[in-house]
């Protein structure tokens, strides 16, 4: 029975999305959105993926590489990852607890003296000593793959996106269980690839690593990633050509050549960083690509979205730009100011300060998280808003506390919710935005107000969501 109200609840998700995207909705009045509950059934079990591939390039100033993003279960999944199960609600939100808890800790610095660890011969260790040795986070969360080639000749290898953090990396053969879990890909083999070299110790690339050295060297420059849950990936510093596509080649891109992994890794292949700091694709990349990179999620897995390397053209539909601050505590972070929340197209009466800590703009964190009073404001008038249309509740599942049971509706009318930031930028979400799981996907970060918060991807789905040195930019209906 709880299953059940589990799968239903599941499903008012994806036909949320779906009925936002086509718009195919009766006009609803002003600050609300109505989305069509006729594909409730049908969205949640859709077999096919609705998108070309390769995707249509949007619009780009310059040298640009576009490569297909998509969910990791689903039909547009690559075939190595779609045929995995998708884990429950509870787990899902479950890790993204656990990722969440790790972003907030690291930024304010708290909760770190329990696995502090000081790593020898790093310039940087003073400054970062404030947080844990466990350089990241449940990755269980981190939902969004794409494909690219390395080596050459080149092996096709499935990775996780992520913006939260910094070393790429992917498994190397040889490698047997246990030290390396199972991947539908074949192992990246280095000894098959001409172009391959490890990263010899002493020198400015071993230096580079940072935190992510292993601080063991002896001939090659070892590696260390390890995440808030306990997973953790260790090898040897590694350089070779990576074909983000055919046609576009990075050559001698650092990487971790994975000879140990232990913990949640199932499906893929590695991980992509796209974090802020120097080892991160992005930043290796400058000379080619800017520093700037910009992201489509998909609102369901039926749809493909994008991961553009490179300059947005500056030309096309008005995007929302704020400010990326600098963080001392977090520099790997993208972090921006948030200023205020309005709910049915009205602004909530929140004080400024609470939203001071900024938020950070997570392509791994599932729900947004805000400080405790903004969160208690959206959600009272959500509630309101909602309760006027009599849609009857349903119980919380995990961290959301806001559900609604839609059985028996047509379609529903939501209030829509706007996210206001720094230098007046407005983003407003549409229906796949807003609910998740059948739930409002808000929750309270659990801190302090003028704490950090985190601005996760069920509020940035079908936005392109742009980074570069300076801003962050969202640019509405983009897939
Ligand atoms: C939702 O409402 C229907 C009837 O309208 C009921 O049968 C079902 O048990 C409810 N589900 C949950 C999870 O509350
Ligand atoms: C990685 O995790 C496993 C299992 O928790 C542990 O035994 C191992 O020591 C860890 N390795 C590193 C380098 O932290
Ligand atoms: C491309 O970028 C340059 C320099 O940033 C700018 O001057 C130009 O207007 C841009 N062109 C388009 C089409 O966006």
């Amino acid at each position: 029975m709880a299953g059940r109200g589990i799968v239903l609840l599941l499903s008012v998700l994806f036909a949320a999305s779906v009925g936002v995207c086509h718009g195919a909705a009766a006009a609803p009045g002003p600050g609300y959105v109505t989305v069509s509950t006729a594909s409730f059934v049908t969205a949640g079990s859709a077999s096919t993926c609705n998108s070309p591939d390769p995707v249509a390039a949007p619009t780009r100033n310059g040298t640009s590489a576009v490569l297909r993003l998509t969910h990791r279960h689903g039909p547009c999944a690559p075939s190595r990852t779609s045929s995995l199960a998708t884990p429950s609600v509870a787990a899902i939100l479950r890790a993204d607890q656990r990722r969440a808890e790790y972003i907030l800790n690291r930024v304010s610095g708290t909760g770190a003296t329990k696995q502090q660890q000081q790593q020898p011969g790093d310039s940087k260790s003073a400054a970062a000593a404030t947080v844990p040795a466990s350089w990241g986070y449940g990755i269980g969360t981190l939902n969004y793959v794409v494909t690219v080639s390395l080596g050459t000749p080149g092996v096709t290898q499935t990775l996780e996106m992520d913006t939260g953090s910094d070393l790429s990396w992917v498994q190397c053969a040889p490698c047997a269980a246990p030290s390396c879990y199972a991947q539908k890909d074949p192992l990246f083999d280095p000894a098959q690839s001409s172009t391959y070299a490890a990263v010899p110790c002493g020198g400015a690339a071993c230096a580079g690593l940072g935190f992510y050295g292993d601080g063991s060297c002896t001939t090659q420059c070892g590696y260390v990633v390890r995440y808030g849950d306990s997973s953790n990936t260790t090898g040897v510093y590694s350089s070779d050509t990576l074909a983000l596509t055919p046609q576009d080649k990075v050559s001698s891109f650092f990487f971790g050549c994975g000879r140990a992994q232990a913990g949640l890794f199932t499906g893929i292949d590695g991980l992509m960083g796209l974090g802020r700091q120097s080892v991160s694709l992005v930043q290796q990349t400058v000379a080619a690509y800017g520093g700037a990179f910009s992201y489509c999620l998909p609102t369901t897995p039926t749809a493909a979205g994008y991961l553009t390397l490179g300059r947005p053209s500056t030309s096309g539909a008005a995007v929302a730009t704020t400010q990326l601050l600098s963080s001392p505590n977090a520099p790997f972070y993208y972090i921006v100011m948030m200023t205020g929340v309005s709910v049915g197209g009205k602004k909530l009466d929140v004080p400024r300060p609470v939203f001071a800590g900024g938020v950070v703009v997570d392509s791994g964190t599932v729900v947004t998280r805000l400080p405790p009073t903004a969160y208690a404001a959206l959600r009272a008038a959500f509630r309101a808003a909602m309760a006027a249309y009599g849609y009857p509740t349903a119980p919380p599942t995990g961290i959301l506390d806001t559900c609604y049971n839609f059985t028996g509706y047509g379609s529903v009318t939501l209030p829509t919710v706007a996210l206001a930031f720094g230098g007046g930028a407005s983003v407003t979400l549409g229906g796949d935005g807003i609910l998740s799981f059948g739930c409002l996907a808000f929750a309270t970060t659990g801190g302090e107000d003028g704490g950090v918060a985190i601005l996760g991807n069920v509020q940035q789905r079908s936005f392109e969501v742009r980074f570069d040195a300076s801003s962050v930019g969202f640019k509405p209906n983009s897939c």
